[in-house]
């Protein structure tokens, strides 16, 4: 069936931590997969968790199926989180959450859903946007467009045009955003520009779909979230993909949530019944562990403080690194100014640092970074930022 078919390109981001792991350099840094790292290098597990997955163990009492869109207390605690405990969707009951596994999954089941009722619709992306963005709705039947977004010269957010662009977006198409953390630039919207994004989104009726994979860190969780909050405020159809790989450490877990914001509780209730057919038929139900887990933290006021100061500390972390690696570049000999990564915000950061140079660090340092210059700033510690930057500064005087 195969002999007559070429391979497949390696995914770009994953594909990278396969070439890392045969990387023979002992100095190699993997700058590439947006995965947290304590300053030893390691990816903990968080006390909150381990804490968590304790008490689970001790009264659980059998695997039996979830139903299919998860565990119920994990759907209300998602959406106290994402829109504030007081919010207004809750008491109205206009939102339905699934536990779906992972952010990924999150996209997917909202691209497959939205493409039953939209088959040859259209999804708007940023320019650049994750890379996973395009696979995920070109698999479910979405044609793909892109809006402006970074401007490569100011390294900062192109407003304008991004603005007119959204303003031209025919009714009924998705536009895809990130609510927090841009991936990959590191460059988010303001509160003045999310308001007028969720208003140009009631006038034109297009549908907004906020990819909401690292709530915390940026600021903390109540700012990070005012984009979802300012799209609830409107009585508009929108969706939010969770997920719990970085906030919470639960990468392996799979655990993420879609939910659908309808402008009733009606309309909410009919978009879970097609929730679930559509869960139903790809994977039936979803796994357990890492749901119960992100509900018993998120349930627990000790075990919540304990979560919001480990979140904090992951936070800080990598601001603190984001002035290192600024400082850094600057105490050396480089023509270049960095300063625009203390602007950024997140686990990444555009680097600006370009494919030859990007290649030239891979093959003569170990240092694996994204194509396009996205670098985990996550990945960098005390013991290897010294040595990142001077490898920078010598690939930028070789080249
Ligand atoms: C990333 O962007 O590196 C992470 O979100 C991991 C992934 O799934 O690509």
């Amino acid at each position: 069936m195969w002999k007559d078919i070429e391979a497949a390109p390696a995914d770009s981001i994953f594909g990278l931590t396969e070439a890392f792991r045969k990387e023979t350099n002992p100095r190699k840094v993997n700058l590439g997969v947006g995965v947290y790292k304590d300053d030893q290098g390691r990816t903990p597990v968080l006390q909150c968790v381990k804490a968590a997955e304790k008490l689970l163990l001790e009264k659980e009492e059998s695997k039996s199926y979830l139903p299919i869109s998860g565990d119920p207390l994990y759907s209300q605690c998602v959406q106290r989180l994402i829109f504030g405990n007081d919010s207004e969707v809750i008491k109205s009951d206009r939102a339905a959450t699934i536990h779906a596994p992972g952010g990924t999954g999150a996209l997917r089941i909202g691209a497959q859903l939205l493409n039953k009722f939209n088959a040859n619709g259209t999804v708007w992306v940023s320019t650049p946007t994750w890379a996973n963005h395009m696979g995920i709705f070109s698999d479910a039947g979405f044609a793909i467009s892109q809006y402006p977004y970074y401007n490569k010269e100011s390294k900062g957010l192109d407003f304008e045009d991004f603005e007119q662009c959204l303003l031209a977006v025919p009714e009924g198409d998705l536009v895809l955003f990130h609510a927090c953390c841009h991936n990959p630039s590191g460059v988010d919207l303001g509160e003045q520009q999310w308001r007028r994004v969720a208003e140009i989104a009631e006038e034109k009726k297009w549908i907004p779909f906020l990819d909401f994979a690292y709530q915390g860190f940026s600021k903390s969780l109540e700012l990070d979230r005012r984009a979802v909050e300012l799209m609830a405020e409107k009585e508009i159809d929108f969706l939010v993909a969770s997920s719990f790989s970085k906030n919470f450490g639960l990468y392996n877990e799979r655990t993420g949530a879609l939910t659908i914001v309808a402008p009733s509780a009606r309309e909410a209730e009919v978009a879970m019944s097609h929730l679930k057919k559509t869960v139903r038929v790809i994977y039936s139900n979803p796994p357990a562990h890492g749901g119960l887990t992100v509900a018993t933290v998120l349930s627990d006021d000790s075990l919540y403080k304990q979560w919001v100061g480990e979140l904090e500390e992951m936070r800080n972390r990598i601001i603190g690194m984001r002035t290192a690696l600024v400082d850094g570049l600057s105490a050396r000999d480089i023509d270049t100014d960095f300063s625009f990564i203390k602007d950024q915000s997140g686990m990444f950061s555009f680097s600006g640092l370009n494919d030859d140079t990007i290649s030239w660090l891979r093959n003569n340092k170990g240092i694996y970074i994204v194509g396009g210059g996205r670098i985990n700033v996550a990945g960098l510690t005390s013991k290897n930022i010294d040595y990142v930057c001077d490898s920078i500064a010598e690939a930028f005087k070789t080249a």
